[in-house]
């Protein structure tokens, strides 16, 4: 007679002689809602768990299915079965599945959250990351892990940024040197330090798109640089508006307009680099999302036209993941020795492994290997968001579909409704969306900005029908 398995205390005891793999999967499933198996944590191989309950291991293998038909676990040949997301309770049945994700605090926890920036970190490289990891710890001198490069300079590992520098050129057309390239945690760092940098320099604001990322602008102006919004239409940011305002500093995301998700037009471009360069204007280019591209030809940087006015950045948190805290800033030379000066005075350097790993990544061809997995996962999760949103689309007013081409995210507009209104209620439903109006400095049409990237198919299905409900309702 089997003792049961030490795995959540399961009793075959307990189970009735028909159905069992029903049992088991709401025993699993129970557990993953009490949070006794978390995200991310395997399942006992089935042969396993089957051998400790006395089982044949088919009930198991059912069980596992079942959970991983309601999206709640993933099964990878090689990596096992993992739990992928916490069911909202009860019990399994056949609705769609729901995750409990993190947010601002609300009645009913979020059960589909669809809020912008993140990949699918089930995607992330997990068993690439380690091999390369373990590559740059046997190989390595201690001296390796000193502060910053071996000349103490706040740049970051040599080696990293002239990988950088080879991958920008292919993927970007950047035409830079490694000198050019500063490490740093992420866009979010590099607007802190351009912001320190250019208050020192006498500047008191800088110009926004608007709508634009709402992160970046409270952060600048945390920085002590006031955000000015310049208005975005179908080609981009709407240069002449930058003419007739005061600041001689410009924030734009030319590849992927956020949130919109436009390309900036070509004569957008040259009208821009005009701008800057009459002025002796600076444009901040921030590449965030770029390399996620579905249908579109690929839109180059605006770096390469004008390498002294524009200050490129992007990071690997779109790719990879926002945790690594990874990310590059190609400075103008006018300003690189005061932007070294407060890098180091902020926190000396970058992380130096995760930056020799990195390194390794984009030299051994596996960070490439590994966007181009993503962006077929991540095309595919579009087509079912932008398939799910038929009904909005055709039923509510005004209300389109935009920005599909590129990203992690799409727009909804909803210009006839309040989107504020129908975020908060969405939310008490558990479905976390951003309203395009928290973009906006100037209040403006309704939409909603919706993150697809992370979601499991069902769950984004079922997002479409309570946005489609609510916003029936609203329009
Ligand atoms: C438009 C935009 N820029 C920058 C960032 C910040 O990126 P990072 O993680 O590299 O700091 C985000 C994050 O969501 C973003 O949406």
């Amino acid at each position: 007679m089997s003792s049961g398995a030490d795995f959540l205390q399961l009793d075959p005891a307990a189970a009735p002689s028909v159905g069992r793999a029903t049992w088991l999967a709401a025993r699993i499933h129970d557990a993953v809602v009490a949070g006794a198996v978390g995200v991310g944590e395997h399942l006992p191989p089935s042969r396993q768990l089957a051998a400790e309950l006395g089982w044949s291991r088919g009930v198991v293998v059912e069980a596992y299915q079942r959970l991983g038909e309601q999206g709640l676990v993933t099964a990878r040949s090689r990596a096992g079965t993992r739990v992928a997301l916490v069911p909202a309770q009860p019990a399994p049945s056949g609705a769609p599945p729901v995750t409990r994700a993190a947010g601002p605090a609300s009645s009913t926890p979020p059960r589909v959250d669809l809020s912008p920036g993140v990949p699918d970190l089930d995607l992330f490289p997990r068993a690439a990351w380690v091999h390369a990891e373990r590559e740059v710890l046997t190989r390595s001198p201690s001296s390796a892990l000193r502060y910053g490069d071996p000349a103490g300079d706040p740049a970051g590992d040599p080696g990293l940024r002239t990988a950088l520098t080879g991958w920008l050129a292919t993927h970007r057309g950047l035409r830079t040197t490694p000198e050019a390239v500063v490490i740093v945690s992420g866009v979010a760092q590099t607007l802190a330090l351009t912001a320190h940098v250019l208050r020192r320099a006498g500047h008191r604001c800088i110009a926004v798109e608007d709508p634009g990322s709402r992160g970046a602008r409270d952060e600048l102006a945390y920085w002590g640089l006031a955000p000015v919004g310049v208005p975005v239409d179908a080609e981009g940011l709407l240069v002449e508006a930058l003419h007739a305002g005061p600041a001689r500093v410009v924030l734009t995301t030319p590849a992927h307009q956020y949130p919109t998700g436009v390309a900036m037009s070509p004569r957008r471009r040259t009208q821009l680099l005009g701008w800057a360069s009459r002025s002796g204007g600076l444009v901040v280019e921030d590449d965030y999302d770029a390399e996620h591209r579905y249908d579109r030809a690929p839109t180059p940087a605006l770096h390469p036209s004008a390498p002294e006015s524009v200050l490129h950045t992007g990071s690997v948190s779109k790719a990879l993941a926002p945790a690594l805290r990874l990310g590059w800033a190609v400075v103008p030379e006018h300003l690189r020795a005061a932007f070294l000066e407060a890098k180091h005075a902020s926190d000396i350097a970058s992380a130096s492994l995760p930056q020799l790993v990195l390194e390794r990544l984009v030299s051994s061809g596996a960070y490439d290997q590994h966007l181009r997995r993503a962006r077929r996962h991540q095309r595919s999760r579009r087509d079912v968001l932008v398939a799910a949103l038929g009904a909005v689309v055709s039923t509510v007013p005004g209300a389109a579909v935009s920005g599909v081409a590129a990203g992690l995210h799409l727009l909804l507009e909803l210009p006839g409704v309040d989107d504020v209104a129908l975020a908060s209620a969405l939310r008490d439903e558990g479905v976390v969306v951003d309203p395009l109006n928290r973009h906006r400095v100037a209040p403006g049409p309704g939409g909603l900005v919706l993150g697809y990237a992370s979601q499991h198919p069902n769950r984004l299905r079922a997002a479409a029908e309570a946005i489609a409900r609510h916003a029936v309702a609203r329009g």
